[in-house]
Parts: C-alpha cells; sequence; structure tokens
C-alpha cells in the first residue's frame, strides 16, 4: 500500500473521528464532494446550505442523536451485507413497548413505505377516506392504479378533522378510512375520547389507519395513541417513524403496528425489512429508540421554537392553528401562500407553498432556534411586500 495512492490509516481514523463528532461520512472523499456541493444551492445530502434555513419538512435538526451517530459509523463498515438481526431487535423493542408481539411490528422504509403498501392493499378493494386535508402522499401513490381514488369530508370551518363527517361518510366504497393524527399540514389533534370512539364504531365497517407521525411532539403522546386499540382487537393499524422527532428522516426507518394476521396481510404488498432497509438506519433507530435525554432535548427544543414562531405570527397580525407537531399553519390573510414561500425563499427561508384549494395558509417547520430567527426576521418584510 504506498501512500500516494491509498488512503493512510491515520488519514481515515481522524476521518472517523471527525464522522463521530460531527455526523458527517467517514470518508474523505466524500466529505470533499460536500464541501463542493455547500457552494451550490443544493447539497449533495439534502440538508441546507449554510445560511438557508430549511423550515420546509418537518424534520428534526437536532437530530440524529449522538447515540445514532456512533451506531451507524459501525454499521456503514457492515454495509455489504442485508440487514439482519437489528431488524428482530428493533421489533422487539417496539413490541416490548406496547405489549405487544413482534408479528404485530412490520419495519418500513420510514412509514411511507408501509403506508403505501396499505393503501395498494386498500385500493384492490375501494377508496380511502380522508379529512380534507391531511397527508396524503402514500394515498396518492397507492391507489395510482387502481380504480378506486381518495375520497374526502369537506372542510369545517377550524379546518379539524370532522370525525362525524367521516363516519357518516363511510359505505361499502370505503376499504380504509385514514385520521393522521396530529393532522399534517394543519399540526391540529383531534381528542383522544372522541378519536377512540370514531376508531371502535368505524372499525366494526371498514379499517381504520391512524398516521402517527407526530404522536412523540404531543403534549400526551401515550393518551394521544390508537396502539392499545389493536391490542383490545380492534380493525385498527397505527404507524409511527424516526424520521421526525428522532431526527433520521434520512435514514429511512418507520414502522406499521397491526393485528398480526393484518400484518402478514399488508407485508404481502411490499419486501419484508430484510430488503427495504438499510444497516446504519436500523443501527440509528435501535439506538436512539429509548435515548429519552435526545429526546426530550428535541422535544423541549421544538416547543420553544414553536412558540416563538406563534408569537411572530400574532406580532405581524396573523394567526395560526394550534399546533401539536413541529409545524405551524399560518393563515395570512389575504396573501396567496406560493408568493409568501417564494418571498421567503427570496430571504433564504424555505416554507411550504399552497396546499389544494387552501391558497392563504402556509406551513412553516420548526427548525433550530436560529432558522427560525431568519423566518421571524424576513416575515415582516415579505408580508409588506405582497401587501
Ligand atoms: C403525517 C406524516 N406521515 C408520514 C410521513 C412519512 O414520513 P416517513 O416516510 O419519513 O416516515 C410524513 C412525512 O412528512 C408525515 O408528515
Amino acid at each position: 500500500m504506498t501512500m500516494k495512492t491509498n488512503l493512510s490509516r491515520r488519514a481515515f481514523l481522524s476521518a472517523s473521528t471527525a464522522a463521530v463528532s460531527t455526523g458527517l461520512v467517514a470518508f474523505p472523499h466524500l466529505a470533499i464532494a460536500k464541501s463542493k456541493a455547500i457552494s451550490s444551492t443544493t447539497s449533495l445530502f439534502g440538508a441546507p446550505p449554510p445560511g438557508v434555513a430549511k423550515l420546509n419538512a418537518n424534520e428534526n435538526p437536532y437530530g440524529p442523536s449522538p447515540k445514532a451517530i456512533i451506531a451507524m459509523t459501525e454499521a456503514i463498515s457492515k454495509g455489504a451485507y442485508y440487514v439482519g438481526g437489528a431488524g428482530e431487535t428493533l421489533k422487539a423493542m417496539i413490541a416490548e413497548r406496547h405489549g405487544l408481539t413482534k408479528n404485530h411490528i412490520i419495519l418500513s422504509s420510514g412509514s411511507s413505505s408501509a403506508l403505501t403498501n396499505l393503501a395498494m392493499m386498500a385500493s384492490q378493494k375501494g377508496s380511502i377516506l380522508g379529512s380534507d386535508l391531511f397527508w396524503d402522499a402514500t394515498s396518492f401513490m397507492g391507489t395510482r392504479n387502481s380504480e378506486h381514488g381518495i375520497k374526502r369530508t369537506p372542510k369545517t370551518d377550524d379546518l379539524s378533522v370532522d370525525l362525524d363527517a367521516m363516519y357518516f361518510a363511510v359505505d361499502g366504497s370505503i376499504a380504509l378510512a385514514q385520521i393522521c393524527n396530529p393532522n399534517n399540514p394543519t399540526g391540529s389533534i383531534v381528542s383522544p375520547q372522541k378519536l377512540q370512539e370514531f376508531c371502535k364504531k368505524v372499525s366494526q365497517k371498514t379499517m381504520v389507519l391512524v398516521d402517527e407521525a407526530y404522536n412523540e411532539i404531543t403534549d400526551e403522546p401515550e393518551e394521544n395513541s390508537m396502539i392499545p386499540l389493536i391490542k383490545d382487537g380492534y380493525n385498527v393499524v397505527v404507524t409511527r417513524t424516526f424520521s421526525k422527532i428522532y431526527g433520521l428522516a434520512g435514514m429511512r426507518v418507520g414502522y406499521m403496528i397491526a393485528a398480526p394476521e393484518t400484518a402478514q396481510l399488508i407485508s404481502t404488498y411490499g419486501h419484508n425489512h430484510f430488503y427495504d432497509l438499510n444497516q446504519a438506519g436500523v443501527a440509528a433507530a435501535v439506538a436512539s429508540y429509548n435515548d429519552t435525554a435526545f429526546l426530550n432535548y428535541s422535544k423541549s427544543k421544538i416547543l420553544e421554537a414553536r412558540e416563538m414562531i406563534a408569537t411572530a405570527v400574532a406580532a405581524n397580525g396573523l394567526t395560526a392553528l394550534p399546533s401539536q407537531t413541529s409545524f405551524m399553519f399560518v393563515n395570512l390573510g389575504d396573501i396567496n401562500a406560493e408568493d409568501f414561500r417564494q418571498g421567503m425563499a427570496k430571504e433564504n427561508v424555505m416554507i411550504r407553498g399552497v396546499y389544494q384549494d387552501y391558497t392563504h395558509w402556509s406551513r412553516v417547520s420548526v427548525g433550530k432556534l436560529p432558522d427560525v430567527e431568519k423566518y421571524i426576521a424576513a416575515m415582516p418584510k415579505v408580508l409588506d411586500s405582497l401587501s
């Protein structure tokens, strides 16, 4: 091995150490590629270039947790192999927390993969019912090649999920009733008692899916979860993800919880985790699943930033829906949300534009405090320019 053509051991070790302490990759040639990418507007890793506040995808920029970074650094050296026992370990950890068995758990590439598989399965039988506005990307994907599509209940004045309207809309054409709780992009939550009642009644008629991607960020995560209904035998399925509070969106790990026979059926629409997941993502999920110090820290920062946004929204004479998530849905009054998005982008603040016909509602994700400060500083300027 010559020093000219090969990486020296010292260079490799110092790169690995840097990887652990910064969360960067362990190989210098990739680090160089990253530094080149930073000078352009797009980054090699999807992370924002310096100076840009990325507040558009509900990621947790405090992640990954230090424990996850160490686990991933070790796991990448095993990247030649498919995911093995760590997948079973992760299933066992999830099952244990909820008093379920491993057969209740489907591991998934993010929660998207399992959600899409379920949508595909449902769309063979009928339509998917949702509220007017919910996180519907996987329902679209799953119904794409089906004669059935998505049916929606009408918008309510306060943009909440209308459980009564959904209940009355369930007829023989509905194969799946889907609730996102808390909802995305509105950020609001329905009362756990009402949702339990809804799930119990509706699951007698059709399968109910509750997407709990933001559950851990709510004030009462346990009370808000519908997972206990699965244990009680109701035809309810719940999804969770490592992409949000766990700060692992780019590592693609999520899971679905269902009765074992339902889980088995849904699994026939996709790969098992052996093919669907990656070694580093599973290692990170195992390492951070019970990392309460990291989770509590992230949550406290998310709530702090959310409060800052709420205060700024009010200071600008606007309102936002009450949020139980890592984002807020802001009513811009007369201003179009896409115009606002473009104006904020010029200030290096990335947020979301229009959703469906919600033309004056703008979603902003909670980021690190300096990024939120950037949003707050740019807001009056952009609003003024559009008034
Ligand atoms: C409500 C909700 N569910 C599911 C997802 C899918 O995320 P992932 O596939 O990363 O778990 C998202 C992503 O933003 C979401 O907001």
